[in-house]
């Protein structure tokens, strides 16, 4: 019984088979513990005898178990150790890191622009009430332009009935800004604005740069030289010949929308060449009707607005010919154009 149980342990493949065989000698119902049981009804005699000999038994079928239960770990982590094998001569991966989006970093080269010529950089929220959005600035009440902006409408408030909106444009923060400030004011509100739209040169929700100023003795001067000194920058080019084109907003009187000369064949943006005008941003004097709602006397003071989307400017200036794409959050779209890190 001893050597074939020993020799059929040293020989067990694997650790189920050695748990069946421990089981057969070792178990409740196994030959050993049999043997064992079996002491009981022996004689003192017997028992003196027998009982050394079947425990010492009992002691080399656990130890041979043992050292066979110690070899198939050994033999398993070693295969384990093969198969895992890693191959430490191999390149790496390259590290790939998070980067600013490409609106923002536009977005950011703006404010820099600005902040060179003195303006600070306001915010609003981007939920906006009808007063802030439409109503202060000189919209009038019921007038088709609300519509027009494809306004995103929030359910109404069931007590009051208020209708919220997502802001159509940044010119709230005008109101935020002239509202809770006395001038003189120049400020920047760059943020994310909303409209139902979505083709290859928009998207429901853009971004806006709007420019605000009020002084005494601010003319048309002032605004055409600051947007002609910023677009020159932006674009990095010595001048831009722009032109400032009548235009409509309620907001603004006169109103006007600067184009810039630029030849766009070869779709390669060449400013200031060729004989077609595109237009890049709505700007205009604040109309009195505005200041007066904020508490300034247009007697005394005027001023200047602008906004300008800054999806459309980057589309420009690095030759992006899809808006949708910059907000599917694809990183091999902004590694394309150059500004992951
Ligand atoms: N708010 C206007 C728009 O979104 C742009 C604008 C701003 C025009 C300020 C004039 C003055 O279309």
């Amino acid at each position: 019984l001893e050597l074939d149980l020993i020799n059929a342990i040293g020989s067990a493949e694997g650790v189920q088979a050695l748990e069946d065989l421990r089981v057969s000698a070792l178990g409740k119902a196994g030959s050993i513990s049999g043997l064992l049981k079996g002491l009981g009804a022996m004689s003192p005699d017997e028992r003196r005898t027998e009982g050394p000999r079947i425990n010492g038994l009992r002691d080399r079928v656990a130890a041979a178990l043992a050292a066979r239960k110690a070899e198939l770990a050994a033999a398993e982590l070693e295969a384990r150790l093969k198969s895992e094998h890693l191959d430490l001569t191999l390149p790496p991966r390259p590290a790939r890191s998070g980067s600013v989006h490409a609106t923002l970093q536009v977005m950011d080269e703006m404010v820099a622009l600005f902040a060179d010529m003195g303006f600070s950089v306001a915010e609003g929220p981007d939920i906006e009430d009808d007063f802030h959005n439409f109503t202060a600035l000189n919209f009038p009440p019921k007038h088709p332009a609300r519509e027009m902006h494809d306004t995103f409408f929030l359910r109404p408030d069931p007590e009051t009935g208020e209708r919220k909106v997502l802001r159509t444009h940044t010119s709230p923060v005008q109101i935020r800004t002239m509202m809770s400030t006395t001038p003189p004011i120049r400020i920047i509100a760059p943020g994310r604005t909303f409209r139902k739209d979505s083709d290859a040169t928009h998207t429901p929700m853009f971004h806006q740069v709007e420019g605000l100023v009020i002084d005494r003795d601010i003319h048309m001067g002032h605004l055409k030289w600051t947007l002609e000194t910023f677009v020159a920058r932006f674009f990095e080019v010595e001048g831009i010949d722009a032109r400032f084109r009548p235009h409509h907003f309620p907001f603004t009187e006169p109103s006007a929308e600067m184009d810039i000369r630029c030849d766009r064949s070869g779709g390669v943006l060449k400013l200031n060449e060729g004989d077609s005008w595109m237009e890049i941003l709505g700007c205009g004097m604040v109309h009195p009707n505005v200041l007066r709602t904020c508490g300034i006397d247009p007697d005394e003071y005027q001023g200047f607005a602008f906004g300008m989307g800054v999806d459309r400017l980057a589309m420009l200036k690095y030759g992006i010919p899809d808006l949708r794409p910059m907000f599917e959050a694809d990183s091999r779209w902004l590694s394309h154009y150059g500004f992951s890190a």
